[in-house]
């Protein structure tokens, strides 16, 4: 079976026997929307992998601020960096939708990773993506204004929520403004300025949590 879940990084080396021993030590952990399901501080033991829903992760500065650090979807893993180093939360996970769960224990994990090497590997692999993504992302909030960070925003979440409609890419995103200029790391004002911007070009529709790309090409350029 080739769900999101069978592909996310756990799971990826594994054939579909040791995938199913693997899911057997797993619990499942259900969310409903808007809640935390853990804090940024807190001691963690946990990694997750999701089976439905969007999940946030969030960061919050000395002076307030919130940042959204990515949304994740499904066959997607957070929580993994307290069990590789042990210590606190780096980011606080909230459900953005109603969510679903699968939480491995350190415990549970440590068997696997001496015992199958391959698996290690594929988690490796997963963090080191999620670095360069990272590094990319600090890079543009140098170097890229807002309206292009926004461009590259929602291409990003169009890789994993994107849906091809008779000609048009529907992403349904789930976030508020709120939530979507956080992701950005600029002002709502600002966010909603270079939205509004798009659709009065006729790039895009913006609706309710979700948007419709009407001219990938425009919007690729504008996020380059
Ligand atoms: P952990 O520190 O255990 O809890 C918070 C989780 O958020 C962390 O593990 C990672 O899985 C995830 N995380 C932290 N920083 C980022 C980031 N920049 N992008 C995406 N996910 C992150």
């Amino acid at each position: 079976m080739n769900t999101p879940v069978n592909s996310a990084p756990l799971f990826a080396a594994l054939d579909a026997e040791a995938a199913a021993a693997l899911r057997s030590s797993m619990v499942e952990v259900k969310a409903k929307k808007g809640a935390v399901i853990f804090e940024e501080g807190e001691p963690g033991d946990r990694l997750y992998v999701i089976t439905t829903g969007k999940v946030t992760l969030g960061h919050k500065a000395k002076d307030g601020r919130e940042t959204l650090l990515g949304v994740l979807g499904p066959g997607e893993m957070f929580g993994e960096l307290s069990l590789f180093d042990p210590g606190t939360r780096t980011a606080t996970a909230v459900a953005l939708t109603d969510v679903k769960l699968l939480g491995l224990s350190s415990d549970s994990l440590r068997p696997w990773l001496t015992g199958r090497p391959e698996v290690s590997l594929k988690l490796l692999q997963a963090l080191a993506q999620r670095l360069r993504r990272t590094e990319d992302a600090m890079a543009d909030l140098v170097f890229s204004d807002v309206p292009g960070r926004v461009a590259k925003a929602l291409l990003s979440l169009s890789d994993k929520f994107g849906v091809f409609k008779d000609g048009e890419l529907f992403i349904e995103h789930d976030m508020t403004q709120e939530e979507l200029a956080q992701l950005v790391g600029a002002s709502r004002e600002t966010v909603n300025k270079a939205l509004a911007e798009f659709v009065n070009r006729g790039w895009m529709r913006v609706e309710q949590r979700s948007v419709t790309i009407v001219d990938l090409e425009r919007i690729q350029r504008r996020s380059s």
